[in-house]
C-alpha cells in the first residue's frame, strides 16, 4: 500500500510535499496517526477546507472503505465524486455544522484546514468535538501568533492555542472521552476515546 508522500505525490496534494517545520512533514505525521485506522470500515472522515480537493482524494486512496466529506465557505471548491461528498459550508456555522452531524451521526476523524482563524477554528472544536469519535486535527497552528501572522487576529482575541489550553483542563481535571493530546510543530491532535 502507497503511503501518504506517494499518494500526495499523484494529486498534488501541497501539505504532503513541503515540510511543515524543516524535518517534520505532514505525511509522517499522518502516516503515524492514522495507519491503524487505515482499513476500518465503516470511517468517516471530515476535513474543514477543501480548496482543488487534493487532501479529500488522498484521504480517499490512502483509506481505502472510508466516505470523506469537505466542508468550505467557497462554492467553487465543491465536487463530488465516489465516497467524496462535499458541502458549502463555513466553519463558523454553528446551525450547518449541527446539521452535518445529523446528518453522520458524527465522524471518527476531523482535519481542520480551513480558514485558519482561531475564532472560526473554535466554533468548530466546540461543536465537532463531542462528535468525534478517534482523531480531531488542528493544522496551520501558528496563525494563533500575531507576531507570525498578525493578519489571521485581533488583539485581545481568544486563539485556538488559548481555546486548546482549556481543552488540556479539561482533559486532565474533568471525567472524559479524551485520552490524549498531542502538540507538534504548528499542529495539534486531539485523540478521543
Ligand atoms: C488551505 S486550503 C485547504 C487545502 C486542502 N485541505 C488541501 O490540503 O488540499 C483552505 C480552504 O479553506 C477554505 N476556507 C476558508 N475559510 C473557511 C471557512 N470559514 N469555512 C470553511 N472553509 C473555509 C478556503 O476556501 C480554502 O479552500
Amino acid at each position: 500500500m502507497q503511503n501518504f508522500r506517494e499518494i500526495g505525490k499523484k494529486f498534488g496534494a501541497t501539505k504532503f510535499q513541503g515540510d511543515v517545520y524543516p524535518g517534520q512533514t505532514f505525511e509522517s505525521i499522518y502516516d503515524d496517526m492514522f495507519a491503524p485506522f487505515r482499513l476500518y470500515n465503516p470511517l468517516k472522515i471530515l476535513e474543514i477546507g477543501i480548496q482543488e480537493g487534493c487532501s479529500l482524494k488522498v484521504w480517499k486512496e490512502y483509506f481505502p472503505y472510508a466516505q470523506i466529506v469537505g466542508i468550505d465557505n467557497d462554492i467553487s471548491s465543491l465536487f463530488e465524486e465516489e465516497r467524496i461528498t462535499t458541502y458549502l459550508i463555513d466553519q463558523s456555522d454553528e446551525k450547518k455544522l449541527r446539521d452535518l452531524l445529523e446528518r453522520y451521526k458524527g465522524f471518527d476523524i476531523v482535519i481542520d484546514d480551513g480558514g485558519h482563524f482561531s475564532t472560526k477554528q473554535i466554533v468548530s472544536l466546540e461543536i465537532l468535538i463531542p462528535h468525534t469519535k478517534y482523531i480531531y486535527c488542528i493544522e496551520d497552528l501558528d496563525t494563533s501568533y500575531p507576531e507570525i501572522h498578525p493578519e489571521f487576529s485581533k488583539e485581545g482575541e481568544k486563539t485556538i492555542i488559548m481555546a486548546l489550553k482549556d481543552v488540556v483542563d479539561f482533559a486532565i481535571l474533568e471525567k472524559n472521552k479524551i485520552k490524549r493530546i498531542e502538540f507538534r510543530k504548528r499542529f495539534c491532535a486531539i485523540y478521543c476515546s
